[in-house]
Order: C-alpha cells, then sequence, then structure tokens
C-alpha cells in the first residue's frame, strides 16, 4: 500500500509549502499528493483552496493575484506552531525538492467551475517538461470536466477520479464517470472507505486510493480492505507500521 504524503509531510509544518515539502523527503517520502491553481498571470502554484482565507488570513483569490504579488504574502500564518513566512510556491518549485526522490506523483488540479481556462494545457506541457515525469504521475480532480479536457488533449496522461460528498448510492455513477474519462485511480474519502466501496471500485478496474488517513487504527483498517494508498499528513509514523507492500 503506497503512503503518499498529503501536501507535504503536512501535520508538522504548514501545508503545501517546501517547509511541508522538504520536511516529507527528509522522512523517506517517495509518494506525494500536492494542489494545483494558477496566478492572475498563468503561473501553476500550489495551495489547497482558491483563496487565502485559511493559510495567510488574507481574501483574496489566487486567480486575481500575480506571481509578483503572491509570493510576498505569507501562508504559515494559520500554522500556530511555525508562523515563520513561508510563500505560496510554484508547482517547479515543489518540483526541485521532491522530484528526484518520488516514485509517485499526485496532481490534484483544484478548477472548480474551469476558474483557470487553459490550465490542462500548462499542467501537460509542465509533464512533458521533464523525461520521466509523466510516466510517475497522476492527475485528478474533484471537477470532471477538467478530467475530461485533460483526456481530449492527452490519451497518455494517468487520471484519477474525485467525487465532492459521494456515498455509497452514488458511487455507481461516480464509477462511470470515472471510466467514462479512462482514469486508473479511484480516490476515495475515508468517510466512505468501506470493505463493499473499495471492492466495488476495484472490480471495476480501478486502484483506489483513500483520503485522508491519519492514525493507526484507520490505517491498518485501509490494508485490510485492500486499499492501494493511503494520502496522510503524517507520512513518518504511517512508515513504521508495516503498511507498505
Ligand atoms: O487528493 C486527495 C485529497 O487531497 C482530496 O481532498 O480537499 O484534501 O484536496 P482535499
Ligand atoms: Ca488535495
Amino acid at each position: 500500500m503506497r503512503i503518499i504524503s498529503h501536501r507535504g509531510a503536512s501535520g508538522y509544518a504548514p501545508e503545501n509549502t517546501l517547509k511541508a515539502f522538504r520536511l516529507a523527503v527528509e522522512m523517506g517520502s517517495e509518494d506525494f499528493e500536492f494542489d494545483v491553481h494558477q496566478t492572475k498571470d498563468g503561473i501553476l502554484v500550489v495551495h489547497h483552496d482558491f483563496d487565502l482565507a485559511h493559510t495567510a488570513l488574507r481574501k483574496e483569490r489566487i486567480a486575481d493575484l500575480t506571481w509578483a504579488e503572491l509570493k510576498k504574502i505569507n501562508v504559515a500564518k494559520h500554522y500556530k506552531a511555525d508562523t515563520a513566512f513561508q510563500h505560496v510556491p510554484r508547482l517547479e518549485e515543489v518540483l526541485d525538492v521532491i522530484g528526484p526522490r518520488a516514485g509517485w506523483l499526485n496532481f490534484e488540479v483544484k478548477n472548480d467551475g474551469n476558474i483557470y481556462p487553459g490550465i490542462e494545457d500548462k499542467v501537460l506541457a509542465f509533464l512533458g517538461s521533464k523525461p520521466g515525469l509523466l510516466e510517475k504521475s497522476v492527475v485528478s480532480s474533484f471537477d470532471n470536466g477538467t478530467l475530461k479536457r485533460f483526456r481530449e488533449r492527452s490519451p497518455e496522461v494517468k487520471l484519477a477520479y474525485l467525487g465532492h460528498g459521494l456515498n455509497t448510492v452514488l458511487l455507481l455513477p461516480a464509477l462511470k464517470k470515472a471510466k467514462a474519462v479512462g482514469a486508473v485511480n479511484f480516490h476515495l474519502a475515508l468517510r466512505i472507505a468501506f470493505k463493499l466501496n473499495v471492492s466495488r471500485i476495484k472490480k471495476a478496474g480501478f486502484r483506489v486510493c483513500v483520503y485522508t488517513v491519519n492514525t493507526k487504527r484507520d490505517a491498518l483498517r485501509m490494508k485490510k480492505i485492500g486499499v492501494d494508498g493511503i494520502f496522510t499528513n503524517h507520512p513518518d509514523i504511517m512508515g513504521k507500521w508495516q503498511l507498505k507492500g
């Protein structure tokens, strides 16, 4: 089972910052997840929310800021244990830190309602810019239109389906949508990661990765029910429980 560091080692450092990614590498992570957005002037950056309210305690949206404006803002303000300045990193800065170590990378493209027109072309160009990067990368999105546009533009890119507010009843239509875009992975919320659901997804031909798993009890249960990977904010402690393999 893959142990995927979620937004870096975000249990110990401000999420999605270079500090969190460096720490994940130091902790031995080889599998990484992060969230991709685009600035007003078209730069790909890594941050969870569309705005800075949670991380920087400011209301601006990434879509309304240029990279020059964004890089001056401290997105560690929310992280009480360590508020030292951290900027929203550019995608390439994150890859410089984790890329050499990475065996598997999940680019979660946040593009609800196509807020970032053209982001699919930019991400695909990025994936094609370094040898071997496309092969070890999976692109996911909660926005099905975004997944469709990725597939239209690239027959090769590996896709992962994510569904907002899924439940057991909505799983079947979600599996159909995932098949329609040619996804290889299905990323499932821990809330509905039960044996029956995981078996259904696997029977439909997908690998299943579950978010976000931060306790030993849940991690061991995921392994038992055949989950292929878990996203965790604590990649160090997960490593100790012989979850790999
Ligand atoms: O990609 C898995 C997981 O990160 C999706 O949820 O809200 O943490 O981006 P979220
Ligand atoms: Ca994410």
